[in-house]
């Protein structure tokens, strides 16, 4: 059993991201052959395509091609907000914590962290929206913003309706909402839903085509076409407007059409090497706590530093977050190479 029809460059095994995925065979002869035009001009077939497709599969009026994942939310947070806005997000964000200070540098927007692990409960985010306040004390709370799945929170996902229960709070109260679903894609794999049982319940969404999916560039932001239409706008002021860019919308039509189920392969091998590093007496490990793709770990009686540097000739992964070892799943990585690290991991860890 194998996804891996273009092996990775380097001798090492590479877990740090599913980032590092290699566009496959298929999917370079789709872009080789992609249609292309302006996407400035609104001409490019092959974007148009995409744009479409995604927003059809999100349960969506329209979709937005965009560079990255980081762009997308920042565009979410301008269309959303004004100046002086709060945004909610749960604990250990992206938005907040990896987007280099964009939300305050770009959109203007102050965020309120809510909860923990990623995660929070109705009462939390009930507790935490902020209304429009007289006395002027309190940014307003404008919108929510929730990651899905969860990245510091290794990869765990959160179902339709605890969304829409959210959702619905925010909503009530004034608030819209968007969905960081960089990888939602693996959580509709693992939940074995279809990702517009998430759209349907938010006002925006992106996910990301260049992670698990293998594209090498590119996200889609999801909404209403009246919102899309400000988002196009804020695209272009970014920067992101791009010209002949059917040649990497074709890699993200093709990942869209040939390479979803391939994510469930992803999921049992993390599941596979969260159980063999249960097995080694140097290593703390929940097994609930894998959920995806992504698998966390506490190496004992080493640092996360030391025990990466010590293995990188032969397995990369990345100190993570307080004294965790983050090891992501990916096309590239086959069964095969999933074994030899194996080996590495319990020869170190033992
Ligand atoms: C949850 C989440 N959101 C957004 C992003 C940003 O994506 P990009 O690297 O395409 O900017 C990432 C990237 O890892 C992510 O994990």
């Amino acid at each position: 059993m194998t996804n891996n029809d273009h092996p990775v460059s380097s001798p090492a095994i590479d877990f740090r991201s599913d980032t590092l995925t290699q566009p496959s065979e298929g999917m370079r002869q789709a872009m080789a052959q992609a249609s292309v035009g302006d996407d400035v001009f609104g001409e490019d077939p092959t974007v148009n395509a995409l744009q479409a497709k995604a927003a059809e599969l999100m349960g969506m009026e329209a979709g937005l091609f965009v560079p990255s994942g980081t762009m997308a939310n920042q565009i979410a947070m301008l269309a959303h907000c004004r100046r002086g806005d709060e945004v909610l997000v749960g604990w250990g964000a992206h938005s907040f914590l990896y987007e280099s200070g964009g939300g305050a540098v770009l959109a203007g927007v102050q965020f309120q962290v809510v909860g923990r692990n990623g995660y929070f409960s109705p009462y939390e985010l009930k507790s935490a929206i902020h209304s429009e306040d007289p006395s002027g004390h309190c940014a307003p709370s404008t919108l929510l913003m929730i990651e899905n799945t969860h990245n510091r929170g290794g990869g765990k996902w959160i179902s339709p309706e605890q969304v829409g229960e959210l959702a619905a709070i925010a909503h009530h109260q004034g608030l819209a909402v968007h969905i960081d679903g960089a990888r939602l894609w693996n959580a509709a794999v693992a939940a074995g839903r279809s990702p517009k049982e998430w759209g349907e319940r938010v006002d925006s969404l992106t996910f990301c085509l260049s992670k698990g999916l293998g594209a090498p560039i590119g996200s889609v932001l999801c909404g209403s076409k009246e919102w899309i239409k400000k988002a196009h706008r804020y695209r272009k002021m970014l920067g992101g407007g791009m010209r002949q860019a059917g040649i990497i919308a074709a890699a993200g039509l093709y990942a869209l059409e040939n390479q979803v189920d391939d994510l469930a392969l992803d999921h049992a091998r993390a599941q596979r090497l969260a159980k063999a590093l249960s097995e080694c007496s140097q290593v703390d490990i929940n097994l609930d706590s894998v959920h995806t793709n992504i698998v966390l770990f506490t190496p004992l009686n080493v640092s996360p530093k030391e025990a990466c540097a010590a293995l990188n000739d032969r397995v990369r992964v990345l100190p993570f977050g307080q004294g965790q070892i983050r090891a992501v799943l990916h096309r590239n990585i086959s069964d095969s190479d999933l074994e030899m690290a194996i080996k590495v991991l319990k020869d170190y860890f033992a």
